[in-house]
């Protein structure tokens, strides 16, 4: 990068945004922060803003820093063309409007924030196409199969790594009855709240098979899972020729971050170690137990299904996962719930993104309502 890449982060207090200021200040020469965006963690946002001078912040609350104009909503940002990328770290729905306002205004997307693509990836890939807008991807399953592919023609499937979260091992029982704090232990990553929950049900696998489809464009039955507990490959694709390119690093969120937001070069950056196959000693993949981990087929089924269906079952997955954090129902009834929902759906089969938004405020609601009829508040 010749010139400082001009970045916003919609997240910035979260997991990934915490951890791409951490790749940025490793590379400070590189990059140039335009904007900064939480939630409601306005202390960690005040004191990033203070630590990156960045022109511009945004806060779900109020905030305010010194030489820092602080805007009134995200669309300020994601009108900001001044911006060369942002990073949509946020986690949620709240991903969806931002990105697609950026693509609109033509600035490259490293994107994280996966509810994104499931709720409207045709929408999202078919507006960046026609504006020749770059979507990396962070994810590092997707930032994975983005470094194996050369020519995508030549691609026959795509092979994405699950490490099987907490509960691999444990039999059925032991997950229905499984607490919140057993389900935020996750063994290999450390990450916001509801995408850990989503990894020990295995919907994180899901939604990241519908993210695939969108991104690279590949049949469900072409997009295969497995479990791979070291979390060392981070995923591959299999060529005609029956040859499989892999992608494998430690589990470190920072280099799928950095790849995305230096993407097409490549940095030293924040490296940790070297890697070394004979520390790692063993690498161990098995095929996904469907009747445990019952959420990756519910999962290809919207997929398959299309249109409304995984905005659908993103909508009453988060609702149901929210439940599950606040000790309102147990682990395993996000995915009873969630099932309950979606069959309940009407699909709309080539949605318009108002109609997207409507099915997610729909189902939030019916989702909420049904948790509720059988839960005290
Ligand atoms: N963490 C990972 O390792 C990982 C890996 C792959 C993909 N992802 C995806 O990346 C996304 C973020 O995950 P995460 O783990 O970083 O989540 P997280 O730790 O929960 O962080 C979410 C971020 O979004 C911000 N936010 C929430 N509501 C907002 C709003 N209305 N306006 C602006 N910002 C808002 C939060 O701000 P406050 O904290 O200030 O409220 C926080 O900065 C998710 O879609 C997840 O699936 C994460």
């Amino acid at each position: 990068m010749s010139e400082k890449r001009k970045i916003s982060i919609i997240g910035s207090t979260g997991s990934i945004g915490t951890q791409a200021l951490e790749v940025i200040e490793k590379l400070r020469d590189k990059f140039e922060i335009i904007a900064l965006a939480g939630g409601n963690n306005t202390e960690l946002l005040k004191s990033q803003a203070e630590k990156f001078r960045p022109k511009y912040i945004y806060s779900l609350k109020p905030i305010s820093v010194d030489g820092v104009k602080t805007l009134s909503g995200l669309d300020e940002i994601a009108e900001n063309t001044e911006n060369d990328i942002i990073l949509v770290a946020c986690s949620g729905k709240i991903g969806l409007k931002p990105t697609l306002k950026a693509i609109e205004n033509g600035i490259d997307i490293a994107l994280a924030n996966k509810e994104t693509l499931v709720m409207a990836g045709d929408i999202v890939m078919k507006k960046a196409k026609e504006l020749g807008v770059n979507i990396i991807p962070v994810d590092s399953e997707h930032c994975a199969i983005h470094q194996c592919i050369k020519d995508i023609s030549q691609v026959d499937k795509l092979i994405i790594t699950a490490s099987g979260g907490p509960f691999l091992n444990k039999s059925l029982e032991d997950i229905k009855n499984a607490t919140v704090e057993e389900t935020l232990k996750h063994p290999r990553w450390n990450m916001g709240r509801k995408i850990t929950v989503d990894s020990a049900t295995l919907m994180n696998k899901g939604l990241e098979i519908i993210e695939a489809h969108h991104l690279f464009g590949f049949d469900y039955d072409d997009i295969e899972v497995v479990v791979h507990p070291q979390s060392i490959v981070h995923s591959a694709i299999e060529y005609v020729d029956g040859s499989v390119i892999a992608q494998l690093g430690i589990p470190s969120m920072h280099i799928p971050i950095q790849y995305a937001i230096t993407y097409p070069e490549r940095f030293e950056g924040i490296k940790s170690k070297s890697f070394s196959f004979a520390d790692i000693a063993r690498l161990d993949f098995e095929k996904p137990d469907f009747d445990k981990f019952p959420a990756v087929k519910l999962a290809y089924k919207a997929g398959k299904m299309g249109g409304t269906a995984t905005a659908c079952l993103n909508a009453a997955n988060e609702e149901a996962v929210f439940a599950f954090l606040n000790g309102k129902i147990k682990l395993y009834q996000i995915y009873e719930i969630t099932k309950h929902i979606f069959d309940e759906h009407e699909l709309i089969q080539k949605p318009s993104i108002e109609e997207i938004f409507a099915t997610d405020e729909i189902t939030r609601a019916k989702t909420k309502d049904y948790i509720y009829s059988f839960v005290t508040v």
